[in-house]
């Protein structure tokens, strides 16, 4: 897959799945900490395990990111539902640049499956993000994550632009 500015992206693997874990991990306690309570955080984290990754019975697109040979961030997409399900990236590189170049690919996969929307539940500290790259806010809405603790989050989705490109079926 693409380069950019020594950003690499490429396929998760099922070895990934610790890294991905992580990653995951560090940037819910880092990033998300100023809108969300602690308790909130240590739930989140808490709930996240490494065999929730790349799970066989629920088919999704992981894309990781990698500067070098260090994985810096990575993002899931259900492409067929439209659903932008994951995007997280290390707390060192925030700002240049990862978040966007997977978001890129990641909806490149979304278009050309044909999906005409892609929707997602932004964390309140990346609902920014989002509409800085085309998301718009659809309503609040709430993830919960057990009984007692719900997270406050923003639903917002994306249209396909008409100079996306699509997978045409093969011809016979
Ligand atoms: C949100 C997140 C994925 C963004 O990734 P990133 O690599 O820092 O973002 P990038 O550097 O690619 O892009 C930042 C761009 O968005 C803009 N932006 C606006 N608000 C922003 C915000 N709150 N956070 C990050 N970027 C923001 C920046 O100005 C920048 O624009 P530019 O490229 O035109 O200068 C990352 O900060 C993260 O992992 N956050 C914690 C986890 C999280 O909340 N994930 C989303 C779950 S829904």
């Amino acid at each position: 897959m693409g380069a950019a500015g020594g950003l690499h992206l490429r396929p998760a693997r099922e070895s990934d799945r610790r890294t991905l874990w992580r990653i995951h991990t560090r940037a819910v306690e880092a990033l998300c900490v100023g809108v969300y309570a602690p308790h909130e955080v240590s739930t989140w984290v808490r709930l996240l395990r490494p065999e929730g990754y790349l799970r066989p019975d629920k088919p999704r697109t992981v894309l990781v990111a990698e500067r070098g040979r260090r994985m810096v961030g990575f993002g899931q997409v259900d492409a067929r539902a439209g659903e932008l399900e994951a995007l997280y990236v290390v707390p060192e590189e925030v700002g240049h640049g990862v978040g966007s170049t997977l978001l890129a690919a990641l909806e490149s996969v979304a278009w050309q499956a044909g999906v005409p929307l892609l929707g997602l539940d932004a964390s309140l500290n990346a609902e920014p993000f989002y509409r800085h790259h085309g998301y718009v806010w659809l309503h609040a809405a709430r993830r919960p994550l057990t009984a007692e603790v719900q997270l406050a989050c923003v639903r917002m989705q994306k249209r396909r632009p008409a100079t996306a490109s699509r997978l045409e079926p093969a011809t016979p």
